[in-house]
Parts: C-alpha cells; sequence; structure tokens
C-alpha cells in the first residue's frame, strides 16, 4: 500500500490492492487531479489531463495559452485567479483581498496517519495500516502555508482528506471558506444520494440525476442536524444496492457543514464537503494553525451496499473507540417514553423489578431527575438531584438497580441552560448570546457557549462529580436545540464568526477528558433523538440514539437510512408502547422486537404493563437476540428490499467468515391476492451449505442468493421474521 512519487512527472499514486488515487503537480505548481477508483496500473499517467484554451478562461501560465485553472480538475482550487468554480478555500488579507497564490512547495510521505489535534478523525491502531501523502502549498507574499493531508488505508477502499492552514507570515488574515476535501470528476454523468429529514423523520434516501450548477446540502444549526447528515455520495447511473460505481464523502464533524458538487459547463464535477462557510470567520494570526474537520472518502464498485460496508467497517473500529468498540451492548431499559418527566423512586423501582424479571440488562433514568424539572420548563444547568423525586439519591436508585443484577445508566443534557435554574441566576452570560439582543429558546433552553473555556471546564468538573456519585455504567448525552443569536460573551468582535466552530472544539474537549476519566461509561449521543449522528459524536461515544421516532413502521425508513453510512451497532433502538407516541399506530410487539432487534436492542415502555403473552415474546426476542447479537453487531449488512420503494423491507447481516447470516424481513402492510415472492439472499459463500433456521433443509450459498428463499404469504399488517442461516460442515 504504498505512495508513489514519480518526480518527472509530478505524479503521486496512492493506492492499495483495489483502490488507486492519482494527482499531479501541473506545471510544478499546482496540485491537479487525475484518477480515483478501482485499482489502475499506469505508464502514462502524465497523458490524462488534457488541455486547450477556451475563450473567457484566463490563464496564469502566459507561456501556455492552453491552460487555464478555470478548467484544470483541481485538489484544492481558489477564486480569484481564475477558476470560476467553486473555491475549495478563500483567506481575507489584511489589505482586504482576497486574492491569494498558493503553489506547490514540497511534499512529505508518511507512514501511518498523524493525529487531529483537537478533532475527532479516523484513526488507525498500527503504522502499517495506511499511509499518508502531505503536500504543501505556499504563498510567498504571506507566509502562510497549506497542508493538503491524504491517508490511504491498507486493507479498506478508503482514503481521508483534511487540510491545515500555517501561519508563517506578519500579518493576520482571515480564513472565510476552508474545505476538508475538494476533487474533480472528469465527467457529470453522475447521480447524487444524500439523507435529509427532520426530528422523528431522520435520513431519508433522495437520489436524483445531477443538474448543471451547483446543488448542495448543508447545516447552519450548530449541529450536523436532522435536516441533513454530513454525508453525499456520486452514484454512475447504473448504481444500486449490489452493482456500479459509488463515491461517498462524510465529514467526521458534528458542526455546521456544508456539502456541494458543482457540474461546470465542460461536464466536470466538483465534489467537496468541510465546515459551512456561510457565517464562519476564522481569524488566523501570525504563528497560528487552523486543521480543518476530516473528510472521509468512500469508493465502491460493488454498488451503495459495498459503499456502506466499508464505511461501517472504518467507523465502527477506526473511528468509534473506547472499551464498547468491540463489545456487545447491553440491552437497556429506558423510563422515558414509560413515565416522562413523572416519576418517583417507588415506581422506578417497580420498571427495575419488571425489567430484571425480562432479563434486561441495564437500567437508564432520562430526563427529569435533577433540579425541579417536572416539564421541560426549568433546571437544565442543576445538575443535583431532586430528592423530592428520589429521596435516596442516585445512588440509592443505582444500588437498587444492582441488586436487580442490572446496569445503572443516567441522562443529561450538558451543553444546555434553562433561563429558570440557578446556574443561569448565577452565570447569565455563559449561554450564546450577541449583547443588547434577544435570547431566542427552543424547549425553552439556551446553549451554554463551549467557546469559553471556563464553562468548558466547569461542566467537566460537574459531570465528574456527578459520574462519581453514584455507580454509572451509562450515560445518555442529549442535546434538544439547535444554535440562535452565536455569539460569546468573551471574544473580540474579530472572532465572534469563529464561535460555532469554537463551541466544536470545546464539546470535543470535553468528551475527550471525560471518556478518558471514565472508560468503563458506555456514552450513547442523543439530540431529540439523530439529530447529531455524526463521525463526529461517534469518536467519542460509540452509539446514538437514531430517532425519537420509536414507531416500527417509521423506524424501517429511519434505520435503513442511517446504515447508508452508519453501522447497526451505532443505532439505539427500542421497544416502546402502543399506540405509539409519534404517530399513533399500534403494531404487534414481534414487529417492535424485529426492528429493534436489528440494531443495539432496547426497550422504552412500562414493561409491567404487557400481557403475559407479550411478555413471552419478549422473553424470547431477548433469547434469539443475545444468540445473533455478535452477528447484527460486527456482521457485515447486506439491504435486500427497502422500505422506500415498497411495503416489504428486508436485511440481513453475514459473519465475517460467512459461516453464519441472519435475514429479517418485515411486511408492513399486507397485499391483496399477493404473487409468490422469493427473497434473494447475498453475502454468502456460494458453494457453502446453509441451514434455514435449524430445520430440515440444506441450501447452498448460491441457491439461495440466485433462487432465494419463499416468502410467506401472510393475510396480516405489520408482519415480521427472522431467519438464521447456519453453515453446514
Ligand atoms: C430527547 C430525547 O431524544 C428523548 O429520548 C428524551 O431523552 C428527551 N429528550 C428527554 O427530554
Amino acid at each position: 500500500m504504498p505512495i508513489e512519487w514519480n518526480e518527472e512527472d509530478g505524479i503521486f499514486h496512492l493506492f492499495n490492492e483495489r483502490t488507486s488515487y492519482l494527482l499531479q503537480i501541473v506545471h510544478r505548481k499546482y496540485p491537479a487531479h487525475l484518477y480515483w477508483g478501482k485499482r489502475v496500473h499506469t505508464l502514462q499517467p502524465a497523458s490524462i489531463l488534457s488541455f486547450k484554451g477556451r475563450t473567457f478562461s484566463p490563464t496564469t501560465e502566459p507561456t501556455s495559452k492552453q491552460f487555464s485553472l478555470d478548467t484544470l480538475p483541481q485538489e484544492y482550487p481558489a477564486y480569484g485567479n481564475g477558476d470560476f468554480r467553486c473555491p475549495a478555500y478563500q483567506l481575507r488579507t489584511s489589505d482586504g483581498s482576497t486574492i491569494t497564490e498558493f503553489v506547490y512547495d514540497s511534499h512529505e510521505i508518511l507512514k501511518g496517519k498523524p493525529s487531529l489535534v483537537g478533532l475527532p478523525f479516523a484513526y488507525v491502531e498500527d503504522d502499517s495500516e495506511a499511509e499518508t501523502l502531505v503536500i504543501t502549498m505556499v504563498d510567498s507574499k504571506l507566509g502562510i502555508g497549506i497542508n493538503l493531508f491524504y491517508t490511504i488505508y491498507r486493507d479498506l477502499d478508503v482514503i481521508t482528506r483534511s487540510a491545515s492552514f500555517e501561519h508563517l507570515g506578519t500579518q493576520a488574515v482571515e480564513i472565510h471558506k476552508c474545505m476538508s476535501m475538494s476533487l474533480d470528476f472528469h465527467h457529470s454523468d453522475w447521480d447524487w444520494l444524500h439523507l435529509h429529514g427532520t426530528w422523528a423523520r431522520e435520513r431519508y434516501l433522495e437520489r436524483e440525476p445531477l443538474h448543471h450548477g451547483v446543488q448542495s446540502i448543508s447545516s447552519s444549526r450548530g449541529a450536523s442536524s436532522h435536516q441533513h447528515n454530513p454525508f453525499l455520495a456520486l452514484l454512475s447511473k447504473d448504481a444500486n444496492e449490489e452493482h456500479g460505481e459509488v463515491y461517498g464523502v462524510s465529514l467526521v464533524y458534528s458542526g455546521n457543514f456544508e456539502a456541494s458538487i458543482e457540474v461546470a459547463p465542460y461536464e466536470t464535477t466538483r465534489l467537496s464537503i468541510g465546515i459551512n462557510p456561510f457565517d464562519f470567520i476564522w481569524r488566523l494570526k501570525p504563528g497560528g494553525t487552523f486543521q480543518t474537520p476530516e473528510a472521509i472518502m468512500v469508493y465502491s464498485s460493488a454498488g451503495l451496499g459495498g459503499m456502506s460496508r466499508t464505511f461501517h467497517k472504518l467507523l465502527r473500529a477506526r473511528v468509534c473507540r473506547g472499551t464498547y468498540r468491540d463489545k456487545l451492548r447491553p440491552v437497556l431499559i429506558n423510563n422515558w417514553e414509560a413515565t416522562r418527566f413523572h416519576f418517583s423512586e417507588r415506581n422506578l423501582k417497580e420498571l427495575t423489578d419488571a425489567a430484571a424479571e425480562l432479563k434486561i440488562e441495564l437500567f437508564v433514568l432520562d430526563d427529569g431527575w435533577f433540579g425541579h424539572r417536572d416539564n421541560d420548563k426549568s433546571s437544565l444547568g442543576d445538575w443535583t438531584v431532586n430528592q423530592k423525586k428520589l429521596p435516596h439519591g442516585l445512588k440509592g436508585l443505582g444500588d437498587y438497580v444492582q441488586t436487580k443484577g442490572m446496569k445503572f445508566g443516567l441522562w443529561v443534557e450538558p451543553e444546555m441552560v434553562s433561563p429558570d435554574s440557578d446556574l443561569y441566576r448565577k452565570h447569565p452570560d455563559w449561554c450564546l448570546h450577541v449583547r443588547g439582543r434577544n435570547r431566542t429558546l427552543s424547549r425553552n433552553q439556551l446553549i451554554l457557549d463551549l467557546s469559553r473555556q471556563e464553562v468548558c471546564d466547569w461542566l467537566v468538573e460537574t459531570l465528574t462529580n456527578l459520574f462519581h456519585s453514584a455507580p454509572i455504567s451509562y450515560v445518555k448525552w442529549d442535546m434538544n436545540r439547535n444554535m440562535t443569536e452565536i455569539g460569546s460573551a468573551v471574544l473580540p468582535p474579530e472572532r465572534q464568526k469563529e464561535t460555532a466552530h469554537r463551541y466544536m472544539l470545546g464539546l470535543y474537549q470535553i468528551l475527550e477528558k471525560l471518556t478518558e476519566r471514565f472508560p468503563h461509561i458506555l456514552f450513547e449521543s442523543c439530540s431529540g433523538g439523530g439529530g447529531r449522528f455524526d463521525p463526529g459524536m461517534l469518536y467519542y461515544m460509540p452509539q446514538t440514539w437514531t430517532s425519537d421516532n420509536t414507531d416500527a413502521v417509521e423506524r424501517l425508513k429511519i434505520q435503513y437510512g442511517t446504515s447508508i453510512v452508519y453501522p447497526v451497532i451505532t443505532m439505539g433502538a427500542h421497544v416502546s408502547d402502543v399506540p405509539n407516541h409519534q404517530v399513533g399506530r399500534i403494531t404487534p410487539i414481534q414487529m417492535r422486537l424485529s426492528v429493534a432487534m436489528a440494531a443495539n436492542l432496547g426497550f422504552e415502555l412500562n414493561v409491567d404493563k404487557l400481557s403475559t403473552e407479550e411478555k413471552l415474546a419478549v422473553q424470547k426476542g431477548i433469547q434469539l437476540y443475545r444468540k445473533i447479537q455478535g452477528l447484527i453487531s460486527f456482521g457485515d449488512l447486506y439491504r435486500l428490499l427497502s422500505p422506500f420503494e415498497g411495503l416489504e423491507t428486508a436485511w440481513m447481516y453475514v459473519a465475517d467468515n460467512q459461516k453464519q447470516a441472519a435475514v429479517f424481513y418485515y411486511q408492513t402492510l399486507a397485499t391483496p391476492n399477493p404473487p409468490f415472492r422469493r427473497l434473494l439472499l447475498r453475502g454468502l459463500h456460494p458453494k457453502q451449505k446453509y441451514r434455514l433456521n435449524n430445520g430440515e433443509t440444506v441450501f447452498y450459498g448460491d441457491e439461495l442468493m440466485k433462487i432465494g428463499v419463499t416468502l410467506p404469504l401472510v393475510k396480516t399488517d405489520f408482519f415480521s421474521e427472522i431467519f438464521e442461516i447456519q453453515a453446514e460442515n
């Protein structure tokens, strides 16, 4: 997996056994993109680029009239010297100009992958796993360098990119835009795919053909958001789950982002992702450095499914960290939908008792245990227990939970402050705000200013004491509003536009400290469900509450959409009450179980109120889950039928060694007089014999994949079935 440098032609070839990425330093100045895709062996890479003088395309090289930055497929383009497409970066210098001239200066090839200081990133555990190219471009008048980082992984079709700006000059500059990567494809015959949504409807798929001009998604909410996930993909026209070429990019960042595609007049496609340049300015002083977040770029020649599996492997094992990374997650019960804010020590104990009988492993106390919080109008920031509700404190309840053989978990929403709180009364300037302006509330709360070090320090100490105060082994870290009046009381006027990014750096610093101090705690992130489901949060917390929508039918879409990028071991999924709190739908317990079991299984209802039959189903469900949880958590996911395309959904998990698989099939609504249907499986070994559901019949892998299994004809809505598949010796 080397990175080769051909000095004569100025060409870098980054490759592993399956992928190549080629770029060239044109005129010894401009890094230009040559190729990214299936592994190639090139003798003539210097012949890839074509040049032609185009009317209205200026040239920076008077001796080469054919040359223009406007038509060069640039790796990290600027605006102002002839490239009229979307730039990757823009600096404003002290004379008010945004003209810069960064050209290739030097490069370095490193074993392994350097860390990103203060930011989450994809890592390696051993230097042999990856190699990194660092290209340095310099504007000699400004004395500023831009380092472009490219890492290629040995065993995964992944390239990561980021950029850092290093100021060795004398005059402060402002960074107005700094994308993490930019890349020009040589044609525009693509569809693009992104994940959009809103609260309770996260990560729906949208696939469209590219059109000329710019198409983009972004967030300016101060969080990666429910609305757009920091991911997009380009797909060849024939690409489907199994076939075709797919290029996916994802940003390891949890704040404002932009991902954009520009189809230019000569049918090139420029793709970029990074911090949203809207409302962002960073002042870079002499001696300072600015590091962009990292972009993860995945190439797949095996369709969308192939792309997802690569993302899953990388995110699960080289972005997620900590004790729980490689561990099966406990089956939990959360009291939120069972009690909301209205609970007492007694009824929480009753819920614990009922959960223990069902062999649930972890009890999670959700919102409402602190200050005087009986609704969402108060107490965020006052992280002391409400003695009226819990007279024996968190410790009393935690100890009780432990006597039942279960672990104890706690909900917190540390980034927030309620105006009705002691914290706010003491520190009214500790929230994000702009002096003299209204402080807009959302869910009756404001956001703490994590761009301030003292606020971060206070939070770390407060939470450290809290987590030490009871036997806590799980924390749900919630965040229930987006940013408004983004400003900080301590930043000078010229740095106000740094606030949102500084907030993210503050949050990451807090999470780094807490996860280091509490390695035994399983952290689950949450933002009103999946409003911050991104690789940045996964670096600190290896699972995320996927959505506040717990309806089994709705969850099929949400979990399917989420799985486009994120491994199922990162998704929290709960069985909840019916009629469902979000949509009022009544689905049978079996359907709810089968959907929640397809990720990290949990419960969020008063299990004591279930009928005897339902309790039996739950017990059996947990038993089956335990049996196949390893497969679900660590196996390869194959999506078979999409809930976005019909009334049926199916997916399957296949063990690495192809010896075991589990297929989940769901019928949301029954069809009258339906046709016979077969479900074609994937990912099995064609020549391996497999036994289905421990039954009499044995099939070859190719039989199951080419001829398929017969689907049941059932006259009922909300039907589900799980097939277990075991290799025969
Ligand atoms: C939003 C979360 O997504 C819910 O699960 C719950 O924890 C509430 N917040 C509590 O306020």
